[in-house]
């Protein structure tokens, strides 16, 4: 029972500790890929097919963390339900010869865009994918911690606006994450 009380105060004082949004630290270019490193959370997704992102969607991954490799490319851990199983993924991100741009293999040719990031509590990132000549674009706000403070869900409503996202094609994941008990 103690640890039970133990799970939500802890969360309610990593989020009373994070501050809000300060556009001062937002990055939108030049960026330092060993500083996107390290733990995230999924905390919102959009997309121009829900299909993808809503549940059994191929696209709801749960981010665990990132890691930048010495030769420049980033690899994500995500993990999802497959079947009603837990199921982690490592995938590579090939960088490209543009400033926060990859490439993904993977059910189809995918460009991933780090879109911005304060590098501290969010980053934002942008996926455009063909797949048999259908293409499909998510956006993902990943939080260094399972929820994030309205100041950083509205600039992401805001960045999905102007990427003619409105809010019928936004997801949260913040704490949906069917497998968190697997993070490490
Ligand atoms: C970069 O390193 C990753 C991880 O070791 C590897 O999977 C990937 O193929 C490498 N990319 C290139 C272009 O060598
Ligand atoms: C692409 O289209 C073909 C034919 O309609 C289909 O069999 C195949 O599963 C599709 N591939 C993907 C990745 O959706």
């Amino acid at each position: 029972m103690a640890l039970l009380l133990l799970l939500p105060l802890g969360l309610g004082l990593s989020l009373a500790s994070a501050q809000e949004l300060n556009l001062q630290s937002v990055v939108r270019g030049n960026y330092d890929p060993a500083k996107v490193s390290g733990v995230w959370y999924s905390i919102s997704m959009a997309s121009n097919d829900m299909k993808r992102i809503e549940e059994d969607g191929d696209l709801r991954v749960f981010i665990q963390k990132i890691q930048s490799v010495a030769n420049g490319s980033l690899q994500f851990f995500f993990h999802f339900m497959l079947h009603g199983d837990c199921v982690e993924v490592a995938m590579v991100c090939e960088k490209t010869e543009k400033d926060g741009e990859y490439t993904l293999a993977y059910a189809g040719d995918n460009r991933v865009q780090l879109w911005e990031t304060d590098y501290m509590l969010y980053a934002t990132f942008h996926l455009h994918s063909v797949r048999n000549g259908t293409q499909t674009r998510v956006l993902a706000l990943y939080g260094r911690i399972p929820e994030l403070p309205h100041s950083f869900l509205h600039r992401f409503e805001r960045l999905c606006r102007k990427q003619g996202l409105g809010p019928q094609n936004i997801v949260s994941l913040s704490t949906r994450d069917p497998c968190v008990r697997y993070r490490r």
